[in-house]
Order: C-alpha cells, then sequence, then structure tokens
C-alpha cells in the first residue's frame, strides 16, 4: 500500500496519505460535527465506563452487567433521528469498549450483546439506521481489553494498578499477548468486512510515556499497530482513521480529549489536516445516573463554533442509558443545538478558520467559508448597538444568518453629515438580541 512505503520525509508522508485518503477527509472536515455513542455492558452501571477500573470490580462483579443486558428501548433509528436533527453529520459507536463487550456477533467470542437476554447485533442495526438516514458511519474499537484471557495485565487494568514490572510480569505467565493481538485484528477484520462502508475508524488507545512515569502499560509498537492501519485501509479504502494506534502510525485525524484547543493545533510546526476534539455533556462517556455537571446548550455550541474557528470537528458524545434510549437530559441539549444549528449551520458546514487579515471583534468568534468566500462573525457577547470592525472596506453585503435580515453599517458622521476620519465602522445591531443562542452575522466579501 503506498502509503506505508516507509518514507521516513514527512512532507511526502503527509502527502501520500493525504492522497490515500483522497477526498474522505474532504467530507470530515466540511462535516465539522459527528456523534460519539458509548455503549455498552457499563452502561447499566451508570457510573462511568471505566466503573471496571475505577471500583476495582471483579470479572464476576463486572458481569452482572453483561448477564442482565437488556437495553430494550434500543432503537438505532432514534439515535441517528437525533443525530441529524442535532446536526451532526457522522456518527461513531463503541463497537467494542475497554471492558472487552462487543456490541456485534463476533465468531471470536461469546462475550457479545447477542450471547445475552438483548440477542442483538446492535452494530448491524446501528449502521442499517445511519445509512438510512444520510448519515456517516464510524466505527470505536478498543485496543485494550479488560476480558481477553490474553490480553496482558497492566497498569491500566483493573485492580491491578501501581505494581512493579516484575509482578506483572508474573501474573502475566501464561498469558500470550501476541494470540489476543491476533484477535483484535481478526476483530478488526470482521468489523471492516461484514458491514459494508465505514467512514470511520476510531482506535482507542495507545498511552503515552509522558503521561505517567508509573512502570508499565501499553505503547507505540505493542499493538503491531502499522499492520492493523494497513489492513484498515486497504479493506476500506478511503476511511478516515484516527491517531491513536501509537507514535508513527499515521492516522488522519488528530483527536484532542474534552479540551479547547488555543490555536489550529501543530505537529512538527506545521497545522494538522484534520482535528476533532471529543466532548461529553458532563465528563463521563458512558451513561452516569448521577452526573450533574452537564454544560449548557450554549457552551455547546460556542463549543462547535470555537473548533470551527481553528479549522476543526468536534464529536459530541451521546451515552444512551441501561435501556438503550438517550435520557432527558441529553435529548434536550440536541434539540437545543439542533435549533441553532437548523438556523445557522451555514457558519459551521464548510467552514474553516478566517484569513489573518480578518481580526476578530471583540466579544466574537469568526468563521470562513472559503467556497462562498462568506465571514460568519459569531456574536458570543451581544453589543449594545455598535459592533465596530476593522475591515469594512472588504464587505458587500452583510445580514443576520438565522433570518437573512440586513445588518447595515454605520459610519461615524459630525454634524453636517461628513464621516469622521479614524473612527471604526461598525455593524449596527438592534437593541434587542434575536433569539437565538449565539447570533452570526454573515458577510459577503468583496472580490
Ligand atoms: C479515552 C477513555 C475512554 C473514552 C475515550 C473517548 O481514552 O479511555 O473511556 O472512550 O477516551 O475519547
Amino acid at each position: 500500500h503506498a502509503i506505508h512505503c516507509g518514507t521516513s520525509n514527512p512532507r511526502a508522508r503527509d502527502a501520500l496519505r493525504a492522497m490515500a485518503a483522497g477526498d474522505s477527509l474532504d467530507w470530515f472536515r466540511e462535516a465539522r460535527f459527528g456523534m460519539f455513542i458509548h455503549f455498552g455492558a457499563y452502561s447499566a452501571a451508570a457510573r462511568h465506563e471505566w466503573v471496571k477500573n475505577y471500583e476495582n470490580l471483579t470479572d464476576e462483579e463486572y458481569d452482572r452487567y453483561v448477564r442482565h443486558f437488556d437495553p430494550d428501548l434500543l432503537d438505532a433509528r432514534e439515535w441517528a433521528r437525533s443525530a441529524k436533527d442535532a446536526g451532526m453529520k457522522y456518527v461513531v459507536l463503541t463497537t467494542k469498549h475497554h471492558d472487552g463487550f462487543c456490541l456485534w456477533d463476533s465468531k471470536y467470542t461469546d462475550y457479545k450483546s447477542t450471547k445475552t437476554p438483548f440477542g442483538r447485533d446492535i452494530v448491524r442495526e446501528f449502521v442499517d439506521a445511519c445509512r438510512a438516514e444520510g448519515l456517516r458511519v464510524g466505527f470505536y474499537y478498543s485496543l485494550l481489553d479488560w476480558h481477553h484471557p490474553d490480553y496482558t495485565i497492566d497498569f491500566y487494568y483493573p485492580r491491578h494498578q501501581g505494581l512493579s514490572p516484575e509482578e506483572y510480569a508474573k501474573l502475566n505467565k501464561g498469558r500470550n499477548f501476541d494470540r489476543y493481538l491476533d484477535y483484535m485484528h481478526g476483530q478488526v477484520r470482521e468489523l471492516l468486512t461484514g458491514y459494508g462502508k465505514v467512514d470511520v475508524m476510531w482506535y482507542d488507545f495507545t498511552a503515552k510515556r509522558e503521561w505517567t512515569d508509573k512502570p508499565y502499560f501499553k505503547m507505540t509498537g505493542d499493538w503491531r499497530g502499522e499492520e492493523l492501519m494497513a489492513m484498515t485501509r486497504k479493506l476500506q479504502p478511503g476511511v478516515v482513521v484516527n491517531d491513536r494506534l501509537g507514535d508513527g502510525v499515521e492516522g488522519d485525524v488528530w483527536t484532542p480529549e474534552q479540551t479547547t484547543e488555543p490555536k489550529w493545533p501543530e505537529r512538527n510546526g506545521r497545522r494538522v489536516a484534520a482535528w476533532e476534539v471529543c466532548q461529553t455533556f458532563s465528563g463521563s462517556w458512558g451513561y452516569n445516573r448521577d452526573e450533574s455537571t452537564w454544560k449548557s446548550p450554549r457552551q455547546l455550541v460556542t463549543m462547535l463554533i470555537d473548533a470551527c474557528s481553528k479549522g476543526g470537528n468536534v464529536i459530541l458524545n451521546v451515552g444512551p442509558t441501561g435501556r438503550g434510549n438517550f435520557d432527558r437530559r441529553a435529548l434536550d441539549r440536541l434539540a437545543a443545538i439542533g435549533a441553532w444549528m437548523k438556523l445557522n449551520g451555514r457558519s459551521i458546514y464548510g467552514c474553516t478558520e478566517a484569513p489573518a487579515e480578518f481580526a476578530a471583534p471583540r466579544g466574537t468568534l469568526l468563521t470562513y467559508n472559503p467556497k462562498k468566500r462568506r465571514l460568519y462573525i459569531h456574536l458570543l457577547e451581544y453589543p449594545v448597538k455598535l459592533l465596530p470592525i476593522k475591515f469594512a472596506d472588504r464587505v458587500e453585503y452583510a445580514q443576520f444568518l438565522h433570518d437573512a435580515s440586513e445588518v447595515k453599517m454605520s459610519r461615524p458622521k459630525d454634524v453636517l453629515g461628513n464621516v469622521k476620519k479614524g473612527r471604526d465602522v461598525s455593524f449596527a445591531l438592534p437593541v434587542v438580541k434575536p433569539e437565538v443562542e449565539v447570533p452570526v452575522i454573515e458577510v459577503f466579501l468583496k472580490p
């Protein structure tokens, strides 16, 4: 495969990668907004998807959630419709999380949804539903596995934190990690061949030495990552792959987690081609009943604008309940985002960072559509009457985006009606803030 011909020149490698990904990165960047779905046996515990680790549960204790797995309200069409109505263009589902429990009928294991009281292949239903709603399909797949007997116990393994390398070695006698890797690669092959076109592959995760000084965990080189990446691209040409297979295994998308990036992220001094920040409503990815730190619709909309203003995507997570449906808190927020996107999506889809010549007026974030050459001013703070701008000579026409009502410019004049020199031109705004979460001014630029 061209992209793995092993060139060490980063520029050449980037170019090859871009060619291999072809226009797949284009759709991804234009989409800007996706949904993450974290669903699994842990959803019934309802206290974080890492519950097995955080609470040091034994296999037997954890398997209560598998034995009783029966999300009777799961309707993948409803998941997909909620994503679509919120303005999302792609959805990524946890096919397997760190607990090892699989949401599809994998031939390699019995630890799967089809072997529970529920008995259904959730991945299949998910793919069909997304396709029916015109959404791109993505698979999250955990490299970690706290269930497979050959997965070696390490620092991140439940009930075994903080041991010495010697202790780990002793515990892992008889565990054959290569056999686990065969299993994992086999499962990925299943996912990439059994469900039609896969648009996004989201691997999670490879630890980094700088995260902790603890002695032992899996890092770059431990997953046969290059082989996995090559297989991924071969089986699904054009698939968009994230960056979590380890250093040197080049993915397409840089994936910061639950942060606000200060600017368009760079690697080796150059802006990354694509990035996607993954975000939660309230901190945990799996359904968490008692978590009450939910972000407001306004914060969520701002998050999306902010990422777009720096050339990035947002993938916003929903953790369906143990019954498989979205809870009220999630639905309310998705609806609010959807209401904003319906009227203002033009400032997000196909948009990116504004050219440097446009300085963002105070209290605003800018995005820019390079194809249409339109600038979008997002009014995070709503000023009284006047919004001074530095680029008045570039403005051909301006309007509020939500209702296409003209926004006129106002130039300070003296008593005789002569335009005062050296004073900023402003957009003249109505006193009352329009009834949208964040109002947007759409500026048509002069050629
Ligand atoms: C992490 C966590 C995980 C979550 C993921 C989402 O690395 O381990 O639980 O699925 O990030 O980005």
